[in-house]
């Protein structure tokens, strides 16, 4: 991009230039014709940038960045994350088969979450991952009679629950006491005791993951040193501990919030495991957000403005099933012109088509718009198209994936034939 761009703050590879908004060397209004929208549109060197950070954060050191592929499972965007390297956190045995299919690494892929079914146990045994994150007692039993019968042994880490207030929104809160997540602090020791005994069973780490959107260093550290306590004993008790794994979860800029950067936000926590002796252990991440959130944007068209008493409505085809954020989370997303205008604006409450008061992308903002007009909704890169619906009979949007010049369609719009395909009427 050139001198004579006018950039988005927090987003360095979306600007206006002449007037129109262009995401890397692609101008959006020219995707939306091809392509139609919504339309999802992804900056690929966003999301290197992103993790380099990370990379420059851990120079030196025996790392692994495993994408939280939640944020964003379409298999375009962990092609990226698999030529740069990555591991991937995954969640599911689906998220295994697509991880896969975009050509990762099984031995650097860790599976997370409450509730790994049998089935999804023996898929992931069988696919060779690197590890397991354990999150109950009772997990730990199932996958070691899981591990016995396919006659392997599963290499586990145990989440951690350190009982932290990442200061985040209750929903993505998951480090606290009453989450349903890892294991309590107190139980840890007697957990890994357990775990070791099991023959099933390989311990290999720790982890924990205190939530999402997290902006500020503190939180962090308090897990880190809580974390590291444990270690301590566990390894005191005649447990060695591989690796040490501290989740995801840094924030990002939505609307002016100012996380740390990764690289500094590792070097105070290096800094800590360094004094603590532990600067040379195998360390895990699993950032999700961080990595893809700032990459993508929504391109929308208006299709009404509509006057009202009390609010204006500005309705759009994007909708709460495209962008389910601002009604689960009530999230903001930065919302802006695709070609820029001159003259007066209005304020507007940004909505879609669904048919509930719920579907609202943006409250009260300050819009100088016309029926026809492109909008793009910003910071869409993680936890839209991951969590997008049918909701309304909406087929899903397209993606399309830009580098430099290049823009590389990564998921064709979804027809009402994929919608019915698996259907049958008379359930026959
Ligand atoms: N590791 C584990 C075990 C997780 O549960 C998560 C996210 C991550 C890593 C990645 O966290 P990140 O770096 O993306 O913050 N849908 C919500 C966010 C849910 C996060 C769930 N877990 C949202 O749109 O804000």
């Amino acid at each position: 991009m050139t001198n004579g761009d006018t950039r988005l703050p927090g987003h360095p590879h979306i600007a206006h230039r002449d007037g129109l908004l262009q995401v890397e060397g692609v101008a959006l209004d020219a995707l939306a014709k091809e392509h139609g929208t919504p339309l999802f549109v992804y900056s690929k060197q966003w999301m290197l940038d992103a993790l380099a950070a990370y990379q420059r954060g851990f120079e030196g050191r025996d790392a692994l960045v495993c994408y939280a592929m939640k944020a964003n499972s379409s298999l375009g965007v962990l092609r990226v994350f698999a030529e740069a390297g990555c591991g991937f956190d995954i969640v599911s045995g689906g998220e295994l088969a697509r991880v896969l299919a975009a050509g990762a690494d099984p031995a650097k892929v860790i599976f997370s979450g409450v509730g790994k079914t049998r089935a999804e146990m023996r898929q992931a045994l069988a696919a060779k991952i690197g590890c397991f994150n354990v999150e109950s007692e009772a997990e730990l039993e199932v996958l070691h009679q899981v591990a016995s019968e396919t006659g392997v042994r599963a290499a586990v880490s145990i989440r951690i629950n350190p009982n932290v207030d990442p200061k985040t929104h209750p929903y993505i809160s998951t480090g606290l006491k009453g989450n349903k997540f890892g294991i309590a602090h107190d139980r840890a020791l007697a957990a890994y005791r357990h775990a070791a005994s099991l023959s099933g069973l390989q311990v290999v780490g720790i982890d924990c993951h205190i939530g999402s959107q997290i902006t500020e260093a503190a939180p962090y550290l308090e897990a880190l040193e809580r974390v590291l306590d444990l270690v301590e004993q566990i390894e005191a008790a005649g447990i060695p501990l591989h690796h040490l794994d501290f989740g995801g979860g840094l924030g990002i800029d939505y609307h002016g919030e100012t996380p740390p950067a990764a690289d500094s936000l590792w070097l105070q926590l290096l800094a800590r495991l360094d004094a603590r002796g532990f600067g040379r252990r195998r360390l895990i991440v699993e950032p999700g957000r961080s990595l893809v959130g700032n990459a993508g944007v929504c391109v929308t068209e208006v299709l009404y403005l509509k006057p009202g008493e009390e609010k204006n409505f500005c309705i759009i085809d994007a909708a709460m099933n495209d962008l389910p954020r601002p009604a689960m989370y009530q999230a903001f997303h930065a919302i802006v012109p695709v070609r820029e205008g001159a003259g007066d604006s209005q304020t507007y409450d940004v909505v879609g088509p669904v048919c509930e008061s719920g579907d609202w992308i943006g409250r009260d903002r300050a819009l100088r718009v016309a029926e026809g007009d492109l909008l793009a909704v910003l910071s869409a890169g993680a936890y839209c198209m991951a969590m997008a619906s049918n909701y309304n009979s909406r087929g899903r949007a397209a993606e399309v994936l830009v580098s430099g010049t290049n823009a590389s369609v990564i998921r064709r719009r979804e027809s009402i034939e994929d919608q019915l395909r698996s259907e049958r009427p008379d359930g026959a």
